[in-house]
């Protein structure tokens, strides 16, 4: 879909205060999760709530090439029948994940150590990425694979016949990389250690236990120390998907920006390794106020609701809280425009390597529409004009990344001019709600011409 179809030109302007419920969709990790998990258990795994964008449609499919069988029965509501660990069938056809480096890595990690062989490819922004960070570890279990240049995609995987276990230490903070070493993992015999020095997303280690693994986690001096016991048989979940901290962020941060707003996001999940954002935002003085905390499924959950916040200030967002906000930097860069003083990120270059360059895609449309932005490698400031400060009046370029798509469109509602982006056909892959439910709270989108 995204980066396959025509682009969809779109521009948020400034309209009246943003107010109402947001029901913002299923989480996209989990999504992804469940559905590799389910397909890699012995019977039927019941989801709902089930995130339907393209990413984890894309993995549905994928899941069906490999041999399990996935059914939609109707809004958010699927079920998987597995084929096991150990089970996946030798997909006929070239392995098309899209957008989704998720996806893409979590199932290259999860066939490596199963004699078969699989070739993946994406989108234009999918074939940029690297892939050496999932080929260095699969290749200790015993698995090959032979890509472009750079370790690009399109690439083969030759999955492992006789796998090993392994000891791998996470050279980046990624929960991609760390649940492709788990997943490979699970159908080596042994004990796989995979350690991590900072704590990023632990959706995969909570669903591999209560899918039945034996799995432990302890901190040490070395960091996060997680040991799963290979050759599990999984059991079958029924699976209650939290709404996502990620796509609440897009409602939240454009309450907090558009005078005279209050919205309330119910149910989302605000498991620790994913919530930095919030923190960020309270200690910038945001109104934020968590109602009806909660657990569901294993994962915490509350009602959040923000409302207009004119006195925020900038701060300098501490590095260590990177990987519990990593995919919320381009639309705290917006919120930050509208704050007091600088905002300062540092630690952030993994966001060089996301869908697009975000720090880049930030960077050159924020300063199109009138903002002023310093960056390095690794560090992205902005410098804030306060409440309804940013110009606004440019067009930005979406780069196939739905995030920055829709941090763009957030900008235009509270900007002074109208800000457009090129193209909000990739919004699709995570938040395909996102123009009908922002124009419910009141927001004013339109499908312009390129
Ligand atoms: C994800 C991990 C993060 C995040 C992505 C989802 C996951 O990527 O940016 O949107 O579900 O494991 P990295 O592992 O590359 O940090």
């Amino acid at each position: 879909m995204s980066g396959h179809g025509d682009p969809i030109p779109m521009t948020a302007r400034r309209a009246g205060p943003l107010t109402g419920v947001a029901e913002v969709p299923g989480d996209k990790s989990i999504s992804h999760r469940s559905l590799i998990l389910g397909a890699l258990s012995v019977g039927e795994t019941r989801i709902s709530g089930l995130l339907e964008g393209q990413d984890v449609l894309d993995t549905a499919k994928a899941m069906r090439a490999f041999g399990a069988e996935v059914t939609h029965h109707g809004a958010g509501e699927w079920t998987v029948n597995g084929v096991g660990v150990g089970g996946f069938a030798e997909p006929e056809d070239v392995i098309d994940c899209g957008n989704s480096g998720t996806g893409v890595r979590l199932i290259m990690g999860a066939m490596a150590t199963s004699p078969i062989t699989a070739t993946f490819t994406g989108d234009a922004s999918l074939r940029g990425r690297p892939m050496g960070r999932i080929t260095d570890p699969i290749a200790l279990f015993g698995a090959q694979s032979h890509g472009r240049q750079g370790g690009r995609l399109p690439m083969t995987i030759v999955g492992a016949a006789d796998p090993v276990p392994v000891r791998y230490t996470v050279p980046m903070p990624s929960a991609q990389v760390k649940s492709a070493v788990l997943l490979a993992g699970l159908n080596a015999p042994g004990q796989t250690v995979v350690i991590e020095k900072e704590a990023t997303r632990d959706h995969t280690e909570r669903m591999l236990a209560g899918f039945g693994a034996e799995i432990t986690v302890e901190e040490t001096d070395e960091g996060r120390v997680i040991t799963l016991t290979g050759q599990p048989e999984l059991t079958p979940q029924t699976i209650v998907v939290p709404r996502d901290p990620s796509s609440a962020a897009f409602p939240v941060c454009a309450a907090l920006i558009v005078e005279g707003s209050d919205v309330l996001v119910p149910n989302i999940g605000l498991n620790p390794t994913r919530a930095g954002l919030f923190t960020t935002l309270q200690e910038m003085g945001a109104d934020l106020t968590f109602e009806n905390p909660r657990e569901e499924g294993g994962e915490p959950v509350a009602d959040l609701r923000a409302r207009f916040s004119p006195d925020m200030k900038g701060i300098e967002v501490p590095p260590e809280r990177a990987p519990s906000m990593i995919d919320e930097y381009p639309i705290l860069s917006v919120v930050a425009c509208f704050a007091a003083g600088q905002t300062i990120m540092r630690g952030v270059k993994e966001l060089r390597v996301k869908e697009s360059d975000r720090i880049d895609a930030m960077a050159r449309g924020l300063e199109a529409n009138g903002a002023r932005i310093e960056e390095d490698e690794d560090t992205l400031i902005v410098h804030g004009m306060g409440p309804g400060g940013l110009p606004g009046g440019a067009v930005a370029q979406a780069r196939l990344d739905h995030r920055i798509a829709m941090s763009f469109l957030c900008a235009g509602m509270a900007a002074q001019q109208p800000v457009s982006v090129d193209d909000a056909g990739p919004i699709a892959t995570s938040f395909p709600i996102f123009e009908p439910l922002m124009e419910t709270l009141g927001a004013q989108l339109q499908r312009t011409k390129a």
